[in-house]
């Protein structure tokens, strides 16, 4: 086994590190306290290949490897987690998907300019009361032989106010169950789809959530990914894949804060030395370092898995679970080592103690993870 990153992953981790430090950090505090959605910053992370990173270069991707993507999300969430969920969900949630089960002419036309960074997706599958519970699907998409008429609202979607192309999960046939749903590209202009409120969040809050409404909207039949009733399963696989995206971008979080953590530990005196060298502020440092060492090997096993063509459902899960957690923990701890400073937006602490809170809940709360986990595990 070896545990050590070849030279592109390591330039690689290094652009994004820089692109973070450089391009990400001055006005992070601002865009957070605003929610000014990152654009400018987005536009540039399409130019850096950051937002079709696993994509085949003949759609304009960057052809790298899914542990290559864990280690930009993780530099990227260090510093800005709500550019990098706009990443994360054009990333694996839509090009994946599309690359993955879309036809060559739904490549052509959508896949290439998501994966340039051109246009951004969006990935719409909850829904007011289908969030955890997601077969239940009120969205319905009527068949009318040459189009779907789309009717229904989304809840909660990332990207929302600012993508041009949406993956939306309708139910076809309600007698059919889970099995009855399709997933349609849904396009900005097309007539009766209206954006709804931004959502005020307690943080990644320079991303734009927002509901969707559709209202007797004609999706043409060759929008829709795969056969008819695939929606639900290309649902589930696209979110798996999307875990160990949000599992490093929760590791970014946690190491980011650790990293500030540490920094201020060093610095800081108190009854006569760093305040590091006190037992009560290095053990908490000590244990932020092992349990983000181990989410950090737990998304890249759940990566390498991926890109060796694995099953990862139960590892994806594993990862998104324990990272989302130790983000939380790490988070906490972080603004208790800085103290009164920690509770200032200045030292960025307490933004990323807000952030780390999401990543327990979308892609599937803990408690969605600990079923698929568990289903696994019984399965075995
Ligand atoms: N791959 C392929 N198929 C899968 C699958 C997978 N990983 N997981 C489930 N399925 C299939 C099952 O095989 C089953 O199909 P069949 O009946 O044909 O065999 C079907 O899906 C239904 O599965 P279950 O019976 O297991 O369904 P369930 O209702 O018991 O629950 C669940 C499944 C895992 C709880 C699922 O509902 C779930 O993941 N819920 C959470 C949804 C979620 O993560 N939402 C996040 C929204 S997106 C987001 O947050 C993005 C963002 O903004 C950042």
């Amino acid at each position: 086994m070896n545990f050590e990153l070849t030279e592109e992953h390591l330039m690689i981790q290094q652009a994004a590190r820089d692109f973070a430090q450089n391009e990400l950090l001055p006005g992070v505090i601002e865009r957070d306290d605003k929610q000014i959605f990152p654009a400018e910053q987005v536009k540039k992370m399409g130019e850096l290949g950051f937002m079709g990173m696993m994509v085949d270069p003949k759609y304009n991707g960057a052809g790298l490897d899914t542990i290559s993507y864990v280690l930009a999300m993780e530099e990227i969430s260090k510093v800005d987690a709500s550019a990098s969920v706009v990443m994360s969900v054009n990333n694996s949630l839509v090009c994946w998907g599309l690359e993955k089960f879309g036809t060559e002419e739904q490549k052509e036309k959508y896949l290439k300019p998501l994966a340039s960074g051109e246009i951004i997706g969006a990935f719409c599958l909850s829904e007011p009361e289908a969030g955890s519970d997601a077969t239940s699907q009120k969205t319905t998409a009527e068949d009318k032989g040459d189009h779907y008429l789309l009717n229904g609202n989304k809840n909660w979607i990332t990207n929302g106010g600012s993508a041009s192309v949406y993956l939306v999960m309708a139910q076809t046939d309600l007698e059919k169950g889970h099995r009855g749903i399709n997933c349609l590209i849904v396009e900005r202009g097309m007539e009766g789809f209206t954006v709804g409120k931004k959502e005020d969040k307690m943080g990644i809050r320079g991303s734009d959530t927002h509901s969707l409404m559709f209202q007797d909207v004609k999706v043409p039949k060759e929008n829709r990914i795969g056969e008819d009733g695939f929606g639900f399963k290309f649902a589930m696989k696209v979110l798996s894949g999307g875990r160990i995206g949000i599992a490093a971008q929760a590791l970014g979080i946690a190491s980011g804060a650790f990293e500030l953590a540490t920094k201020y530990a060093k610095e800081r005196k108190t009854f006569g030395k760093e305040i590091g060298k006190h037992q009560g502020v290095g053990f908490k440092l000590a244990d932020m370092a092992t349990e983000i060492d181990a989410a950090r090997l737990m998304c890249l096993k759940a990566a390498w898995m991926k890109d060796n063509g694995m099953n990862f459902d139960k590892e994806s899960a594993m990862a998104k679970l324990y990272a989302s957690e130790i983000a939380m923990k790490t988070t906490v701890e972080a603004v208790q080592v800085h103290g009164g400073y920690g509770y200032v937006k200045e030292y960025h602490v307490e933004r990323l103690m807000r952030d780390a809170k999401i990543t327990q809940i979308y892609e599937g709360t803990s408690e969605i993870q600990k079923i698929v986990i568990s289903r696994a595990v019984l399965a075995d």
